[in-house]
């Protein structure tokens, strides 16, 4: 942490590249919004209350997903430029001192560690800037880095503004820098719309600062790809895939075993415990935690949900907003969804979903059921076919089974509806009254028989 670093982060543009009516850098790689990765690596330079992202497009958007951040918000209604996306925040930034870094927010893959450097950089050279810069073979389209002799940056010159020589030279410009806050907000009214674009070009300040006597330092990164920009679709599916590649890999060495992981999506913020297996195609997203000792079978689909230590998973199962407490089973092609809650050793099999239900420690429900808006105790088992009807068109209804209770195969439950502990209810059976404790319940028409009804077949 830099006690006397301000962040600010562009993120008012709509990134017309994109060909999206979502803001760019709303856009999600590796489970995250763009804007989102660059808020973490700021995080870990400035403390939250001096980070600010720059909002514009879409800024009610863009403003939430900072506030969820915990870091503050600046308005841009007009997008004159990326020097004027820094202006909008004079009233509350100026008199910070300090440092000021500026970070482009479509720019996701940028570690904290290479900030350390650049700010190593500006302190080591006193400098009144300095940047990140990268070389690329095709730098097309992006601010060309022009050095004096010593090393020092002269200017940086956008694409649009260069000449052919100025167009040969392949480091450019990443968009990442540190200011001396004071000199940058001394000089920062000196930058003119004076280009074909009419904007205010926040890479004008190099050359203002030098002329004001500053010196104006550069950090090269050898890696490249931590700098790349997203401007198309392209791009973010490779800033992804290379997102995704990281996260299957830690996940690999910090002793996760996952086949095939070339075809596996794993979310950044996810955790996974040791000796857990994953299969191949697996999705694992949002806020999920994964045990120790779990097995995720094929093509299965974990979404925000919380899995204890050996939890099976078998494939194709779909859980989503769940918790699954030890030993609990589930699949193949089984559907978890908001709140479903499987206890200890609880098994759901295939075809079977839940919906804000609980299932009890030790139940069972193995084939073709849907359990929504109830609360089942331990030791349950649910037969095949059991269905709760816990909607009548109008409201949800909540459905009790408790302890031990018995369901025979292709019931149907009417909730609200109550049944009582270690009862059994009879297969096929229609539940519309409520079934106390020990008893037996039979809700259907009684099997008769016309013997002989098939007359023999005249000769
Ligand atoms: C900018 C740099 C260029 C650098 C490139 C790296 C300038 C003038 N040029 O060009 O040297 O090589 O980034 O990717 O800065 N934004 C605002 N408000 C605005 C304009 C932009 O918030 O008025 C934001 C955008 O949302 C984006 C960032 O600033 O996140 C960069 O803007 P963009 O238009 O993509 O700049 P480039 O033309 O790529
Ligand atoms: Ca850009």
């Amino acid at each position: 942490m830099v006690s006397d670093a301000t962040a600010v982060i562009l993120a008012a543009g709509q990134g017309t590249r994109m060909k999206s009516r979502m803001a760019k850098v709303l856009h999600r790689a590796g489970g995250k919004a763009l804007v989102e990765h660059v808020i973490g690596a700021a995080k870990g330079i400035a403390a939250p209350e001096r980070i600010f992202v720059v909002v514009g497009h879409q800024a009610e958007a863009v403003g939430a997903v900072a506030k969820a951040a915990g870091v503050g918000a600046i308005h841009q209604t007009e997008q004159l430029g990326t020097g004027h996306a820094v202006m909008c925040g004079e009233d509350r930034l100026a008199g910070l001192g300090g440092l000021l870094l500026v970070l482009n927010g479509d720019c996701p893959m940028i570690r904290t560690e290479t900030l350390e450097n650049l700010i190593a950089l500006y302190r080591e050279t006193g400098a009144g800037a300095a940047m990140i810069t990268t070389d690329l073979d095709d730098p097309t389209g992006y601010g060309r880095i022009i050095r004096q002799p010593n090393g020092d940056v002269e200017a940086i010159v956008e694409h649009k503004a260069a000449t052919e020589e100025q167009r040969a030279v392949r480091e450019i410009n990443v968009g990442f820098y540190c200011f001396d806050a004071d000199a940058f907000w001394k000089h920062v009214h000196e930058i003119r719309p004076d280009n074909p674009a009419r904007e205010y070009y926040l890479t004008d300040m190099i050359a203002i600062l030098l002329k004001a006597g500053h010196r104006v330092t550069a950090l090269k990164a050898a890696d490249s790809s931590e700098m790349l920009g997203i401007n198309n679709r392209v791009e973010l599916a490779a800033v992804d895939r290379i997102m995704r590649d990281r996260k299957v890999r830690q996940l690999m060495l910090d002793g996760v075993t996952i086949e095939k992981p070339e075809t596996v999506s794993i979310d950044s913020d996810v955790v996974v415990g040791t000796d857990t297996v994953i299969g191949p195609f697996v999705q694992i997203t949002g806020a999920s935690v994964i045990g120790e000792n779990c097995r995720i079978g094929a093509s299965s689909i974990i979404e925000n949900s919380t899995l204890a230590d050996h939890v099976d998973v078998f494939p194709f199962s779909s859980v989503s907003a769940s918790r699954l407490d030890t030993h609990a089973q589930v699949g193949p092609y089984a559907r978890l969804r908001m709140g479903a809650h499987l206890e200890e050793s609880a098994h759901v099999g295939n075809f079977v979903e839940l919906k804000k239900t609980r299932l009890g420690a030790g139940s069972k429900s193995m084939h073709l059921a849907y359990l929504g808006d109830s609360q089942i105790g331990a030791k349950v088992n649910i037969g095949a076919g059991t269905i709760t009807c816990n909607y009548d068109g109008i409201n949800k209804h909540q459905t009790t089974i408790r302890d031990g209770a018995f369901i025979g195969s292709n019931s149907t439950l009417v909730a609200p509806i109550e049944i009582g502990s270690g009862s059994y209810i009879g297969a096929g059976s229609v539940i519309t009254h409520p079934v106390p404790d020990k008893s037996l319940a039979i809700g259907r028409a009684r099997q008769f028989i016309k013997e002989g009804w098939v007359k023999k077949p005249k000769s």
